[in-house]
């Protein structure tokens, strides 16, 4: 069972089979998708919210369907994954919105719950949550810098399964638990 957060405008919640045409519809969206290799096709999405239940059912953490407290909408998914790429283990924090949402701080909303999950509920195997994008995605970077996240340059990298795509370069931020915890006494994550 996922367990469900409440943000002041937003549900995080489990997924449900009927988030399947919506989530479809969102990364059929050329615009949403714009810093990934193509937009996913209906089968492809569906896998997607089958393997993010996976996650769940293995880890116990992992990335939430989204639902706004206003309208009920489902918006999206925010919250903590691991990278299957990635040779040394990391939790990471991520986004994705369908477009008529974006721009009112819903991503940032629910990403500071998920640190919050991340580093009060989960076994890290690092005491820091990342997170990385394309050096070309600005508004997820910002969402990144908007949670108090710092970019560390040494760890920026060619993504290893996209050795050929032309937004292969990633910026790599990262958030300690002090840092966190800092961000916390001082109200910044608020
Ligand atoms: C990234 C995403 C989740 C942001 O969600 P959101 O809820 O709209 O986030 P915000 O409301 O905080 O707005 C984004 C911020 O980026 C800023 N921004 C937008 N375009 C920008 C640009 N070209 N350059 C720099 N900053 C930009 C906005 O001004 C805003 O910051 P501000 O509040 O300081 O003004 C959303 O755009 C999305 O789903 N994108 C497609 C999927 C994606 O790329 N996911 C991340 C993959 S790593």
């Amino acid at each position: 069972m996922t367990p469900e957060v409440r943000t002041e405008r937003l549900l995080l919640r489990g997924w449900q089979e009927t988030d399947k045409p919506a989530y479809a519809s969102l990364n059929g969206d050329p615009e949403v998708m714009r810093h990934f290799p193509t937009p996913l096709t209906v089968e492809q999405s569906d896998e997607m919210v089958d393997r993010m239940r996976g996650h769940w059912a293995s880890h116990g953490f992992g990335l939430w369907a989204v639902e706004r407290l206003d309208t009920g909408q489902f918006i999206g998914f925010t919250g903590l994954a691991m990278p299957g790429w990635s040779n040394v283990p990391l939790v990471e924090v991520g986004w994705r919105l369908s477009r008529e949402h974006w721009g009112l701080g819903f991503a940032p909303e629910a990403a500071r719950a998920s640190l919050a999950f991340g580093f009060e509920h989960v076994a890290l195997p690092a005491d820091e949550i990342v997170s990385f994008t394309t050096t070309k995605n600005f508004k997820s970077q910002r969402v990144m810098q908007k949670i108090g996240m710092r970019h560390d340059p040494t760890r920026d990298f060619d993504h290893p399964l996209l050795p050929h795509w032309h937004e292969k370069a990633h910026v790599f931020y990262v958030i300690d638990r002090e840092m966190w915890r800092v961000q916390q006494g001082s109200g910044v994550a608020r």
